[in-house]
């Protein structure tokens, strides 16, 4: 979602005149777009802001201006303090209300004051924003059909710094796919904080599921698949299951995070599901769609979480069998309400459970892409496979399978790479990596 809202913002900074640079030496202008979701996400942003500091310092000696913005959700937990521990920075602009970063800019050249906009108006941001610089081509396109977050789970700073859930209109999301297509993207990706919590409407005012979205962006001829990201499984209704099942362009993956396997844990975490739902969702999803790769986020060391509550978690991956997955060590975010919780989990104990964790995720990928060898793959590629670089010339492309596996292929023949990109293509799999597909053109 960041890398969709950073595009967003070169759109609006081109359309005032300002070019992309690769580096801040010289730069009218720099914008870091934060995360906050990550741990010492607010450190990892002062050290770069200091690493900024000379060359703001070398641009006023040249007796011109460099302008620091800070955006994203970072901006919008800290606010006034970004101010006031790092001078250097001149706008402080939050992830809802960077459509003004262009007004911002003319304030702080006109009135030579610090200028800050944290509210929350996706609305208006939607309506002004533009897709100048979707790069044409681009074989896989973001798009952020969602945004925000209502559930409070109480580990997470989502829904302070994101604010509400939003839906953005039918209308304006086809709108913004037809671009991205004519542009020549294959593959759409549907994003959201909660993307399955979409509500938007129709252009006649009725509310519209992501379900029925989906069905509609499957309609456009020149969309070849369609992925969604991320979701919850309170809003994993039944549609959207089916659709699974009846929507071809659909890929059979689902990130679905589940963050623990013991009821006890959800309930702190106010997660509003239990292990039993999660068992319900997954049995259904495979009765609709019995290919599915299944990905979900997990959180170990959660304050209270027993030996007994993780070793729940590690009985669930072992009943469902995930693809991929991302997992984390609990860690306490300012200002949520799991911070506030007394028995804290030592570190050495949240170190051993998600290795142990891990392990087990790892095996199970590697299993899943196992399944894969000697098979036939539509692999869609995008790119040169980024390890060959030091290779002269580069013959190995890189793709995405429909379970998002990364896929390798080394070119036997003279054609050029770019002659197989943006393309969907039959690969044998030869050999099965834990974490790629190594495969033969057919
Ligand atoms: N500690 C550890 N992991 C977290 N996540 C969110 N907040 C925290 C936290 N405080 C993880 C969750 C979420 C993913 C994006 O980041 O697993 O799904
Ligand atoms: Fe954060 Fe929970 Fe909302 Fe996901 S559902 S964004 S984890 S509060």
């Amino acid at each position: 979602m960041n890398v969709y809202d950073s595009d967003r913002m070169q759109d609006l900074m081109l359309a005032c005149g300002y070019q992309l640079t690769d580096t801040p030496d010289g730069a009218d202008m720099v914008i870091i777009n934060t995360c906050h979701i990550r741990e010492k996400a607010s450190e990892k942003l002062f050290s770069d802001l200091g690493r900024l500091r000379p060359f703001k310092q070398q641009k006023q000696q040249q007796g011109s201006e460099m302008i620091v913005a800070v955006a994203g959700c970072v901006a919008q937990a800290e606010g006034e303090e970004i101010f006031k521990r790092s001078p250097v920075v001149d706008i402080v602009v939050g992830p809802e209300s960077y459509q003004t970063l262009p007004d911002l800019v003319g304030k702080v050249q006109r009135e030579k004051k610090k200028q800050l906009n944290l509210n929350f108006s996706p609305n208006q941001k939607f309506d002004s924003l533009t897709l100048l610089s979707q790069k044409t081509g681009q074989t896989s396109a973001f798009i952020s059909v969602q945004e925000g977050c209502d559930k409070f789970c109480t580990f997470c700073v989502v829904p302070y710094t994101r604010g509400a859930e939003y839906s953005r209109s039918v209308n304006q999301v086809l709108d913004e796919v037809k671009k991205l297509v004519d542009g020549g993207s294959q593959e759409i990706y549907l994003l959201g904080q909660n993307v399955n919590a979409y509500h938007g409407l129709n252009p006649d005012g009725s509310v519209c599921s992501l379900a029925s979205l989906i069905d509609k962006i499957a309609q456009i001829d020149a969309v070849k698949r369609i992925r969604y990201t991320t979701s919850h499984p309170k809003d994993m209704l039944d549609d959207l299951i089916e659709a699974h099942g009846g929507i071809a362009k659909l890929m059979p993956f689902l990130h679905l995070p589940v963050q623990s396997g013991s009821n006890a844990v959800l309930k702190m975490m106010n997660r509003k599901h239990t292990r039993q739902d999660y068992f319900k969702i997954i049995e259904k999803l495979k009765k609709a769609c019995p290919t599915i790769g299944l990905s979900s986020d997990f959180i170990v060391g959660f304050p209270g979480e027993t030996e007994e509550d993780f070793l729940q978690t590690i009985d669930l991956v072992k009943q469902v069998k995930f693809t991929q997955c991302y997992s984390f060590k609990y860690s306490p975010r300012p200002g949520t309400p799991a911070s506030e919780l007394l028995n804290q989990i030592p570190e050495k104990i949240k170190e051993e459970r998600l290795q142990i964790l891990q392990t087990l995720l790892n095996e199970q990928q590697l299993e899943f892409n196992q399944q894969f060898q000697d098979k036939t793959v539509n692999v869609l590629f995008e790119k040169t496979a980024p390890k060959s670089q030091k290779q002269q010339p580069n013959t190995q492309i890189w793709g995405k399978s429909e379970w998002l596996q990364s896929v390798v292929v080394e070119l036997e023949n003279q054609q050029p790479p770019e002659s197989y990109f943006n393309k969907i293509l039959p690969v044998k799999i030869v050999k099965a990596r834990p974490s790629s597909l190594i495969g033969k053109l057919l």
